[in-house]
């Protein structure tokens, strides 16, 4: 599959309130989809739990951090890692996000600060990443609507939602999404909801068709098609440090699949939402 026609940097975060919604495993799969494609991928790490630099891409930020080039309004690129897969990038969390997400460290214009850097990195590409611009920039966001979520939501063009379609689930989800309105109320007009993604479901049992069939009318055609099934090789392909679409082996093909055409979904998306 070719990239086909590239285009400037654009952002997605995936977020939801809920926690173990597969924000980070739904991040760590659509990376490796997007550079399957031939897109230059960023991930940016938001939560402190650390869950994608460190458990899922396997690096630990070093000297240079996240949370510092927030808090000084300064520089990413030193603070970007590539990751075995060439062409993928990692700004994995640090602890210093904790301050910023309790507010113990107060900053000047703190929800703007990541669009800040991130506007930066993209009209001065860092030559250390190669002095090329990404395609895509995917953030992964902490289960609470936060300042460090607002601050994700600020610096994107588009929402992912994963989605737990369970009770629980579905209360999260709708604050989350009024979380986002207020996003784009208050700071970022443009942003846009590019799908809910039911994910870590077992479509096979009748609890979870029904509750997949609630989300569906409740939100409609925001729901992507596809759903991700549960399945230990998703949670395989996490432990081993490699996306579905790199894992070998015929037992993994099914769910690569899956990310594959939740990708096809998205792109065309994109497409809508832009034309
Ligand atoms: N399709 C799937 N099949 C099986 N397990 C899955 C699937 N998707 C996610 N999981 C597992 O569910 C758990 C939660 O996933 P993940 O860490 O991606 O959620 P999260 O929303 O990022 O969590 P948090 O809110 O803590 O950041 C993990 O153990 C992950 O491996
Ligand atoms: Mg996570």
């Amino acid at each position: 599959m070719g990239a086909g026609r590239k285009f400037m940097t654009r952002v997605i975060s995936v977020t939801n309130l809920k926690g173990g919604s597969a924000k980070s495993t739904t991040t760590f799969n659509l990376a490796g989809v997007l550079l399957e494609a031939g897109y230059r991928v960023l991930c940016i790490d938001i939560d402190p739990q650390k869950t994608l630099g460190e458990a899922f891409f396997g690096i630990q930020a070093n000297n240079k951090t996240l949370s510092a080039a927030l808090i000084n309004d300064g520089l990413l690129g030193s603070a970007i890692h590539a990751t075995q897969f060439e062409g993928l990038y990692i700004l994995p969390a640090d602890d210093g996000l904790k301050s910023i997400k309790s507010g113990q460290t107060l900053i000047e214009g703190g929800e703007l600060r990541l669009r800040s850097c991130l506007t930066r990195l993209k009209n001065q590409p860092d030559p250390m990443l190669g002095l090329k611009p990404f395609d895509w920039v995917l953030i992964d966001c902490p289960p609470s609507l936060d300042r460090l979520t607002m601050n994700a939501l600020v610096a994107s063009d588009y929402v992912l939602i994963p989605v737990d379609p369970g009770a629980g689930g579905r209360g999260a989800l709708g604050d989350t999404i009024e979380y986002v309105t207020s996003a784009q109320k208050w700071y970022n007009p443009t942003l846009k909801i590019i799908g809910l993604l039911i994910s870590n479901t077992d479509t096979r049992t009748v609890y979870d068709q029904s509750v997949v069939e609630v989300v569906r009318e409740m939100y409609g055609d925001l729901v992507c098609k596809t759903v991700v099934n549960a399945s230990v090789r998703v949670r395989e392909s996490s432990e081993a440090q490699t996306p579905l679409v790199f894992c070998k082996g015929n037992e993994y093909s099914r769910y690569a699949a899956m990310y594959r055409n939740v990708w096809q979904e998205l792109a065309q998306r994109v497409g809508q939402l832009h034309g």
